[in-house]
């Protein structure tokens, strides 16, 4: 009798512990309230390093990498594949040193400056304000145009709003036709200067509030198609007193977006490598990109105290990984390989803006190419897609979908050394065809994790996985599909429940298609 009480004791005590290792993520099919703006899947290229020169330009003369206007034809087509829905330039630090009228006209008589952030390197102006209005319209993206408030002036900023936006007779309108452009091209994203507290001024809140209301004011909407969206330079991390300023400061109708900068890393003053790392650095680097969560929601509960109708958005437009740059490359320039650990940073960041729909209406992913947690990395003719393009380009169909609350029940802790982050991150939504689109992350360095998805209502389900032998796995030019995404088949589905095991540091993106 004892020792079938044992037994049966044994079965609850396993029983207990199995169901404990689930993670349950219950969907809210009929919950949805927010579209996901398509722009939170942003992107960010900046005068620095090989981004623009030797990244995406490459001269009208180049007779080696095929081009269109002197911008690779591969990265066209890449970034078109990967529905890149707005691009955000010129920079960046770098936004606060340029005068755009530099890099307008002939380009043999254009002037030259020193890049005075990024290693000092001569800027010949050859990529300006058309090369770059251009490259948005080839890649189908919106541009975001950042303005120079730290170096520049009121009517420098007004000029170009001007230059690229207005339709009929004006001194600007009538440059820019000079310069072969007839219609003008509507830019409805306009920043209003980069970092204000840092690069952009070292200024405080209250000057560079004072300085926002008097740049806006000047900044006209040209067109009847996009009311311009003027987006202030915002906090750096968790900087609350900047936002606070800004939005008790800065008049409604003067501002349209309000900004947030922050980066992951293992160490701000020790970076690491990009490749090669050991648990204890991914760990941090994790601790730090997950940070976004309460970045997001503690920058969005001050904004809704003087914006409770959420008509200001917060602009996340800069974020991703930052490493140590490559051995034997500028120390300025940024250039980094980018893993599986980006792959990580990247579905996780994604998920909380998603989640935060409401507030969160654009993220820029800093930077495109060959700087930073670049999607794409280019070696004279060759390019690759690294696995952070692939996690963009998985995580697209959440582009303009609504977005479905869910919760997140169960075990759900990754541990290392005592410290705990959780391991499965979520966002679901639905499109307008009703297909569902769950996008889920295991950031667990060495376990794998069992998921029950509830979805009420089921339906066919397909998957798609990003996951490699190794954390520090990464894209070479000599292995460019290392990393790619593969068909997922490890789910059982049952009525209303899918059942699924997510390999450790994995990312797939379920899809489940309406019954009907
Ligand atoms: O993205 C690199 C730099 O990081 C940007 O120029 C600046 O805004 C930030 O500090």
């Amino acid at each position: 009798m004892i020792l079938r009480l044992a037994f049966i004791l044994f079965l609850v005590s396993s029983f207990t512990v199995s169901a404990q290792e689930v993670t349950r993520i219950s969907v809210q099919t009929n919950g949805g309230q927010h579209i996901i703006n398509k722009n939170i899947y942003g992107h960010f290229a900046e005068h620095l390093g090989r981004c623009i020169y030797e990244g995406f330009y490459v001269g009208e003369d180049n007779d080696v990498i095929p081009h269109t206007n002197g911008v690779r034809n591969d990265i066209i087509a890449a970034l078109r594949e990967l529905k890149v829905p707005v691009l955000r330039w010129p920079g960046g630090c770098f936004a606060d040193t340029y005068h755009w009228m530099d890099g307008i006209g002939s380009k043999g008589e254009r002037p030259t400056i020193v890049n005075q952030w990024w290693g000092g390197v001569t800027e010949d102006n050859s990529f300006g304000t058309h090369d770059f209005l251009n490259l948005c319209e080839a890649i189908g993206a919106e541009p975001y145009l950042a303005g120079n408030v730290g170096s520049g002036q009121v009517k420098e900023l007004a000029d170009w709003v001007t230059y690229v936006n207005h339709e009929g007779v004006s001194p600007m309108a009538d440059l820019r036709r000079a310069n072969g452009r007839e219609e003008p091209w509507n830019v409805k994203y306009w920043g209003v200067g980069n970092e204000m507290w840092g690069c952009g001024g070292n200024m405080t809140p209250e000057f560079y509030a004072n300085l926002y209301r008097q740049y806006s004011t000047f900044m006209t909407d040209w067109s009847n198609s996009s009311k311009l969206f003027r987006i202030a330079s915002g906090a750096n991390v968790a900087d609350y007193h900047w936002t606070e300023v800004l939005m008790r400061d800065v008049p409604k109708h003067l501002i349209e977006g309000v900004a947030l900068h922050s980066y992951s890393f293992v160490e701000w003053n020790d970076k690491g490598s990009a490749t090669d790392f050991d648990e204890a650095q991914y760990f941090s680097t994790m601790q730090t990109a997950l940070k976004m969560e309460e970045l997001v929601t503690k920058h969005s509960a001050i904004m809704d105290q003087y914006d409770p109708e959420k008509e200001i958005a917060l602009i996340v437009d800069e974020w991703g990984g930052w490493y140590n740059v490559e051995e034997g490359t500028n120390p300025g320039f940024l250039y980094q390989q980018n893993t599986m650990r980006d792959a990580m940073i990247a579905g996780t960041s994604l998920n909380i803006f998603n989640n935060h729909a409401d507030r969160v209406r654009m993220a820029n992913l800093a930077q495109t190419v060959n700087v930073l947690q670049a999607v794409i990395l280019t070696e004279e003719e060759k390019m690759i897609l690294t696995p952070t393009y692939h996690v963009m380009k998985m995580y697209n169909v959440h582009q303009d979908a609504t977005l479905l609350p869910v919760n997140l029940s169960g075990n759900n802790t990754y541990e290392f050394k005592g410290k705990k982050l959780p391991a499965i991150s979520a966002s679901v939504s639905k499109n307008a065809d009703g297909i569902i689109n769950a996008s889920l992350v295991n950031i667990d360095a060495t376990e794998r994790r069992e998921v029950e998805l509830l979805v009420p209502g089921g339906g066919k389900v397909s998957g798609t996985m990003l996951q490699s032998e190794n954390l520090q796995d990464f894209n070479s030019f000599d292995s460019p599909n290392k990393i790619t995404p593969q068909v997922f088949k490890d789910f059982k589905q049952k009525g209303d429940k899918i059942t699924l095991t997510l390999p450790p540091f994995s990312v797939v993106v379920l899809s489940i298609a309406n019954q009907d």
